[in-house]
């Protein structure tokens, strides 16, 4: 069975081809169009998506080594993210699905996100936990089977990756800023300052990271009033650690008491050296199979798209022309 999948929920226009499970192209075009506003600005990131998807796609199905008529069935990002990149994706998959006869996926962005451990290894049995950390979602999944799952936990407020960039921010580290903060973290001081852990305490699975960006906030502001020059490694490092112990605590949490045997991280925050190795760390020592996907499906991809419309094939999921976009993100029961 092949798949092509479209991803462009954000700013990146991403393609992939899956093969009978196996991934033959993962292309990933980021948009530079943003860096200059130190964010995204969602009407640039469309046109570009209008721009590139053409070629996006045609590199996906080049790479491949496919024709488009090897193509049995179209998979498609449909929500969360910005209203207008949605819309591109989906207007441009739902015509190609038109020309070739083929049916088309809607598929959940952070559902795929949720899966994308287990791209590579199929050592996924239930129930398992995935904690979700990107720029825009920070939630815990219980996966209860191959498309039935149930989120235990999200941020109240911040993403994960969105303190991370704005923490980087009030340093001047440009963005995104989580990459920086790793760096910067591992040649400084994580208790150097004690920043506050949002809702650690809490038998919930919520988190928080609004405490923690305003404490930073204060002793930057301190520190820069005073004259002296900013610790930068030391509250990198130190920020990190506030964010990695929260999530790290919850998600190991949330596996003991679903009495889980694996658990797998996910989204663009799961590259963090620091998460990844606390997890791996933690893991090992209940006895619980880790899972971090490789970086290029850690970060927004079309390659996880393709693998949930492949899980739902399996299943007999039925195909949809008639969906609409969802830009809203799902919440926290
Ligand atoms: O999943 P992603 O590529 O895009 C979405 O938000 O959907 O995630 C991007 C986020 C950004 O906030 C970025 O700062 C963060 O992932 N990120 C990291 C690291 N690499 C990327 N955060 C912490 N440590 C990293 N090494
Ligand atoms: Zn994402």
């Amino acid at each position: 069975m092949t798949i092509l999948a479209i991803e462009t929920s954000c700013d990146d226009t991403a393609s992939a081809v899956l093969v009978d499970g196996h991934v033959r192209s993962n292309v990933i075009s980021s948009q530079a169009v943003h860096d200059l506003y130190g964010g995204i600005v969602p009407e640039l990131a469309s046109r570009e998506h209008v721009r590139l998807i053409s070629q996006i796609v045609d590199a996906a199905i080049s790479k491949a080594g496919i024709a488009l008529s090897d193509i049995d069935a179209i998979a498609v990002t449909n929500g969360p993210g910005l209203a207008g990149s949605l819309l591109v994706g989906c207007h441009y998959a739902k015509g190609l699905a038109l020309a070739l006869g083929v049916p088309l996926y809607p598929i959940h962005h952070i559902e795929a996100h949720v899966y994308s451990g287990y791209l590579e290894d199929p050592s996924l049995t239930y129930p398992s936990i995935a904690l979700v950390v990107s720029g825009g979602h920070t939630s815990i999944f219980l996966l209860e089977g191959p498309t039935e799952y149930r989120i235990l936990g999200s941020t109240t407020d911040d993403a994960a990756g969105e303190a991370f960039d704005k923490i980087a921010k009030m340093m001047g580290l440009g963005y995104p800023g989580g990459p920086a903060i790793d760096r910067h973290a591992q040649a400084g001081n994580a208790e150097a300052f004690a920043f506050p852990r949002g809702r650690m305490q809490e038998d919930s699975y919520d988190f928080s990271f609004s405490g923690l960006k305003t404490a930073v906030r204060r002793v930057v502001d301190r520190i820069t009033g005073s004259g002296e020059p900013l610790p930068i490694d030391d509250l990198c490092a130190s920020a990190q650690r506030a964010i990695v112990d929260v999530l790290v605590r919850k998600t190991m949490r949330a596996a003991r008491e679903n009495n889980v045997a694996t658990v797998a991280i996910a989204g663009g925050v799961s590259a963090n050296s620091e998460l990844r190795q606390s997890m791996q760390t933690r893991c090992l020592e209940a006895g619980i199979t880790f899972i971090a996907p490789r970086m290029q499906y850690c970060v927004d991809n079309a390659a996880m798209i393709a693998h949930v419309a492949q899980m739902r094939v399996a299943h007999g999921v039925a195909a949809s022309m008639d969906f609409a976009i969802e830009p809203k993100a799902i919440r926290s029961r």
